[in-house]
């Protein structure tokens, strides 16, 4: 995994620094191609980020007109049960900004996880352009880092790791004793650009391992995201205080 750190003294200067590159990205896909794609991720620190870009001069300056919103993954309950990152991600952002409900595409958690996640493979290859290998391509993948090296709901030791055939799969998560539907590492592999963001003292090992310690042989889920850019870390102090 290529990478570059952004290390910042706490969280929201970590997110606040995300923001003003999610700002650029936004207008630069914007000015190419019309549209800005983007998945988003469920955890403290996204949800800090989406906090920032629901305030100006974010919510005005960012192109959201021009976006189509995925999710990098969803738990296995309705849009508006407290544990599901569609609402995390509508109460701290979509409420709060002017974009088309119907650009922001949600994992139909509430249906069967087989079923849930080979609806949301429809829409992934729907609602964007697919690559060479008939992959669709999502301009940005935000991703949190869980503790044990798990991205989205591509956790250590789970069939979904697997995954070669569909960009969004069901994943029975024992430790979580609940269905989880994710986005799978081809789509993720093959997004344009994958930022990860990470605050905390509780990820400092988690993070440390990854960046001094990288398991060639036993990779974490984290460490299989190998897309062609440059996976960029939004990092606090607390999370990275290892850093020589
Ligand atoms: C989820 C996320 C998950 C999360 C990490 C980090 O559904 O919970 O997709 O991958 O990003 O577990 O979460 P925290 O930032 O809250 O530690």
């Amino acid at each position: 995994m290529s990478s570059y750190k952004i290390i910042k003294p706490d969280p929201e200067a970590a997110c606040l620094e995300a923001a003003k590159n999610f700002l650029r990205l936004a207008h630069q896909c914007v000015e190419q191609k019309g549209e800005f794609s983007v998945a988003l991720a469920g955890g403290s620190t996204p949800k800090k980020f989406y906090q920032i870009l629901s305030q100006a001069p974010y919510s005005t300056s960012i192109p959201w007109g021009k976006m189509r919103v995925f999710f990098g993954d969803e738990r296995a309950v309705a849009p508006d049960h407290p544990d599901s990152n569609y609402g995390m991600a509508n109460q701290n952002l979509f409420k709060k900004i002017s974009i088309d409900p119907l650009h922001v595409h949600r994992i139909s958690a509430e249906l069967p996880p087989e079923q849930a996640a080979e609806a949301y493979h429809t829409i992934l290859k729907t609602f964007l352009p697919s690559n060479d290998a008939g992959i669709p391509v999502i301009d940005l993948v935000i991703l949190g880092l869980g503790d044990d090296g798990h991205v989205a709901s591509l956790f250590p030791g789970t069939e979904i790791l697997d995954v070669e055939d569909k960009t969004a799969a069901p994943v029975w998560v024992e430790k979580k004793n609940s269905w989880r539907i994710s986005l799978t590492f081809p789509i993720i592999n093959s997004a344009e650009n994958v930022w990860m963001m990470v605050t905390g003292e509780g990820k400092n090992d988690i993070v440390d391992r990854i960046f001094n310690y990288p398991s060639v042989s036993d990779p974490l889920p984290v460490e299989r995201v190998n897309p062609q850019s440059e996976v960029i870390w939004y990092l606090d102090e607390a999370a990275a205080n290892w850093v020589r």
